[in-house]
């Protein structure tokens, strides 16, 4: 089962079984998960936070009292944004302070604060795990709830003792994992969504037009995490050089106009994610032959008209779709201009992403995004573009209910 969407946080304690878990990490960020460290301050004796943060692709926590910015608890935040909290290598200390509810560094206070599954895979010496207290406490944990994987028996790394009390492997905790969420598969089975994506091209005359550097790597990634979902997909794609995911019903069209046609075609769909970059212009009128300069000519002016706004008329349709999904791209004010485009275009949620120059959004393979709904502002940090349409169709499924299917 893939963890795709799924937000892991990783607390590693002190304990030498540490070096495996970049290995952990690279797996859980393989199945899809995203994840996030938490360290101890005994675990930075054992490896070092930056390689943490580099497998992780995010900044490792481990200060209680750090400000995180933007969170005013942070512990609190930490805990509930986690889908699943796993504890490798988990201590004797850590199952102690766990088990007799004592909250005195960051990641005792994130596990008291947690609401969700925690996955505990211990390490330690055999003789520390066959210790009564330790028994007591991890019989204690098991009662509570918590879920164990491991420890294995065998050599220690630090000693040539041998026993049970080896952290279990990455592939194993990463099954453990895997087993404590409920199948996603097929989770939106029976449900069409309309996507469109790539740039539009605006014709001047018949060799040139308007157009962006639009890639349509974000929306054909998001038609491809649908699919995966089990959805039927119509594909409304400007002209790109992606391929289209196996399965999408594609519509290749060239103009804004013929991308509304061919959205408004397919419908009725139960949600549409307009992730195109649509040409805002198109000239007023079209020259049937090429434009030639003239000769001593200076300049060249073009009237432009407004194009339709796609989003805008499928958000006030008639058949409008029950989730209704935009991007906004944005080079300055983000936040304000994607709140003032959710209620104009009439969407339920507007990704808005930076798409200054130097981010390399517009062709590149990754993206920083903001869910703006008319419940808040999500910031959902940095991701490569297949990561963000696994989260966006994660939430989606969210949203329409597993319960349901
Ligand atoms: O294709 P990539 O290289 O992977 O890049 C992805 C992306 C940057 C193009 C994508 O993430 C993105 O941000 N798409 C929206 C780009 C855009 O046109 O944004 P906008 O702020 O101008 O438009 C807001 C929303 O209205 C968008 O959902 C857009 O699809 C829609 N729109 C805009 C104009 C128009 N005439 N019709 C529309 O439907």
């Amino acid at each position: 089962m893939s963890l795709v969407g799924k937000r892991i946080l990783l607390i590693v304690t002190g304990g030498i079984a540490s070096y495996k878990s970049p290995d952990l990490v690279r797996r859980l960020r393989e199945a899809g998960a995203v994840v996030r460290c938490a360290m101890t301050e005994a675990s930075k004796n054992f490896i070092q936070p930056t390689v943490l943060a580099a497998v992780s692709g995010t900044p490792v926590v481990s200060e209680l009292f750090d400000p995180i910015e933007g969170m005013d608890v942070g512990h609190v935040r930490l805990a509930r944004e986690a889908d699943l909290i796993i504890i490798a290598p988990a201590t004797a200390d850590i199952l102690g302070k766990l088990a007799h509810g004592i909250a005195n560094d960051l990641a005792s206070t994130i596990l008291l604060a947690a609401d969700g599954p925690v996955l505990i895979a211990p390490a330690m010496n055999p003789k520390m795990w066959d210790h009564a207290a330790v028994k007591r406490n991890v019989a204690t944990l098991k009662a509570d709830g918590y879920q164990f994987v491991g420890p294995e028996s065998g050599e220690m790394a630090e000693s040539h003792e041998a026993g049970v009390g080896r952290m279990s492997e990455p592939l194993a905790i990463l099954a453990a994992a895997q087993s404590i969420f409920v199948a996603s598969s097929a989770a939106l089975a029976g449900r069409h969504f309309v996507v469109t994506s790539g740039p539009t091209e605006e014709p001047l005359d018949p060799v040139r037009y308007i157009s962006n550097r639009s890639s349509g790597k974000q929306g054909h990634a998001i038609a491809a995490a649908l699919l995966a979902e089990g959805a039927r997909v119509t594909l409304v794609s400007g002209p790109v050089s992606v391929p289209a995911p196996a399965g999408a019903e594609v519509k290749k069209v060239s103009t804004a106009a013929e991308m509304l046609d061919a959205v408004d075609a397919a419908l009725p769909a139960d949600g549409a994610i307009f992730a195109a970059a649509v040409a805002d212009w198109r000239a007023a009128s079209v020259a049937d032959e090429k434009m030639k300069k003239q000769d001593g000519q200076e300049e060249l002016v073009i009237r432009l008209v407004r194009n339709p706004d796609i989003l805008a008329t499928i958000g006030h349709h008639a058949t409008r779709p029950a989730l209704v999904i935009g991007f906004a791209a944005e080079t300055q004010d983000l936040i304000a201009n994607a709140q003032r485009k959710l209620s104009s275009k009439a969407a339920d949620w507007i990704f808005a992403n930076d798409v200054s120059p130097a981010q390399g959004v517009f062709g590149g393979d990754s993206n920083h995004v903001h869910r703006v709904s008319h419940d808040g502002v999500e910031d959902w940090g940095g991701a490569g573009k297949d990561q963000t349409a696994r989260m966006i169709v994660e939430k989606i499924v969210e949203h329409f209910g597993r319960a349901e299917r």
